[in-house]
């Protein structure tokens, strides 16, 4: 299936992980397709951001969440990212990271990938 967003970028909709398996209010490291995925569930809503830190590249699935303002934070520095847009909303980062589309079904989760071959 191929998803047309608001960007007018092309997507695919893959399956990512089986509901359960998500943690609720940590973030839970998964690689698909050479990407590297921070997936996270807050009360009912799950959020799927790029897991590496746009300051020096390190792991934001290691680092914790705010499940009150839905941020992930950088373990290392302190960087914080908004888990909604991926805006980098302190320094030392300044540069977002990837928020991606999803789509639940009761059991599963899917996100929605960059075409191969497009941005
Ligand atoms: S590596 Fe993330 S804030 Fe520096």
């Amino acid at each position: 299936m191929v998803v047309r967003n608001s960007n007018e970028t092309s997507t695919r909709k893959v399956q990512l992980l089986d509901i359960d398996d998500i943690p609720e209010g940590k973030a839970k490291r998964v690689e698909i397709e050479g990407l590297r995925i921070a997936v996270t569930r807050i009360n009912e809503d799950i959020y799927a951001v790029g897991d590496m830190c746009t300051h020096a590249n390190y792991a934001l699935s290691d680092g914790p969440i705010d499940t009150e303002e839905l941020t992930i934070e950088c373990w290392k520095h302190g960087a914080q990212f908004c888990l909604k847009t991926g805006e980098a909303i302190s320094l030392p980062a300044t540069r977002p990271i990837t928020a991606y589309q999803l789509e639940t079904t009761q059991t599963s989760l899917f996100i929605h990938l960059p075409e191969k071959g497009s941005a």
